[in-house]
């Protein structure tokens, strides 16, 4: 305990550091007063609104551009390009010590292996490490120190044979104490200023459910996990494969899924509107962006076939209702399936809406 409390004041003493914006001007700061009066830096108008104009304000070649991880800026209207792609599996990863700034030592904590703690079967500690990681993650962040604030984190696949290699991540076999640490690391990193299920005020940071679903090979005897096809019944899903995630979802309030290569019977699962639209945003009340993992949406045209042209996959993610690529997939394709009529703009303001709400 005395260690947590410890790092987290060395955690406040970055934040006091640091106030300086690293790519000004920036929309809505006093010293850009071409852009300040827009409805979205309106932070009096609900978070929807102020969404909804910003993305009425851009070109299509501009939220083209949105939909991939590295979005870039749009120096026009002063939006700061933004990183949507940083790692906190078990601390805030990517700020390594023995960086020095302002003559303190950069570092964030590097906390034990989740299939370690996930061992000491304590929801409270869980949580705790999830606080600090989202302190960190806001620290180093608001001192520059960070591309982003949204972190792909936790990966509560259920490990149930160890040849998958990726074990040691998650918080292993068992779907309720997998859904509980999820549950708990989210609230942790996000903040937990919940409200009658709704949360209120801001991010902390941003956590995500990954990899959604039934996600548990890498690379076993010619089948990689680009390819891999999981062929899961409707009742192992439910009693096995899902529960993590609903609890993810639904206690944890993540604002975050990010969905997997694989296949399941037969669907891509970035591909799968059942999955990412029906059941996590439908029945489980998910609110907040989905990501694919990394070049999952260009597998689903050239490793799986699956689609048969690139644009048929760019429409299949953003109908199942994907919102943004880990990757240049979108970036390079959606121009032409808008021109081919094989998507309507609607799909990508709905994406847009998505991502910049976050
Ligand atoms: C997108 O286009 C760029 C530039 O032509 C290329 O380098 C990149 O590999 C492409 N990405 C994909 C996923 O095809």
């Amino acid at each position: 305990m005395g260690l947590i409390h410890c790092l987290s004041l060395v955690s406040l003493l970055l934040l006091v550091h640091t106030t300086e914006s690293t790519q000004p001007p920036f929309s809505c700061d006093a010293s850009n007063p071409s852009t300040k009066s827009f409805p979205f830096c309106q932070t009096s108008l609900p978070i929807k609104k102020r969404v909804q104009d910003l993305v009425s304000r851009l070109t299509l070649d501009e939220k083209i551009s949105q939909l991939v991880n590295t979005a870039p800026p749009i120096p026009r209207l002063g939006i700061p390009g933004y990183q949507w792609w940083s790692e906190a599996l078990h601390g805030v990863a990517n700020v390594g010590p023995g960086i020095h700034f302002n003559g303190a030592i950069k570092a964030a904590t590097s906390f034990p292996q989740v299939i370690l703690t996930a061992a000491s079967f304590d929801t409270h500690l869980w949580y705790r490490i999830g606080q600090v990681i989202g302190a960190e993650a806001r620290a180093v962040y608001n001192a520059g120190q960070a591309e982003g604030m949204t972190f792909w984190a936790p990966n509560i696949n259920i490990f149930r044979d160890p040849r998958w290699g990726r074990g040691q991540e998650t918080p292993g076999e068992d779907p309720l104490v997998t859904g509980r640490y999820a549950a708990a690391y989210v609230r942790g990193v996000q903040g937990d200023s919940f409200e009658g299920g709704k949360l209120k005020g801001r991010l902390q940071a941003s956590a995500c459910c990954k990899h959604f679903t039934a996600y548990d090979l890498d690379d076993w005897k010619g089948v990689n996990r680009f390819v891999f096809d999981a062929r899961v019944t409707v009742q192992d899903m439910a009693d096995t494969y899902q529960p993590p995630f609903q609890s993810c979802v639904e206690e944890g309030r993540a604002s975050g899924i990010m969905c997997a290569y694989n296949r399941v019977n037969g669907v891509p699962s970035c591909a799968d509107y059942n999955l990412l639209s029906k059941t996590a945003r439908g029945r489980w009340g998910f609110n907040g962006y989905i990501t694919s993992d990394c070049d999952a949406v260009s597998i689903i045209f050239d490793n799986q076939r699956y689609a048969k042209t690139p644009e048929d996959a760019v429409v299949d993610v953003l109908k199942a209702g994907m919102d943004v690529d880990c990757g240049s997939y979108l970036q390079n394709h959606t121009k032409k399936a808008v021109e081919q009529k094989k998507l309507p703009e609607s799909e990508i303001d709905r994406a847009l809406r998505n991502l910049f709400s976050v």
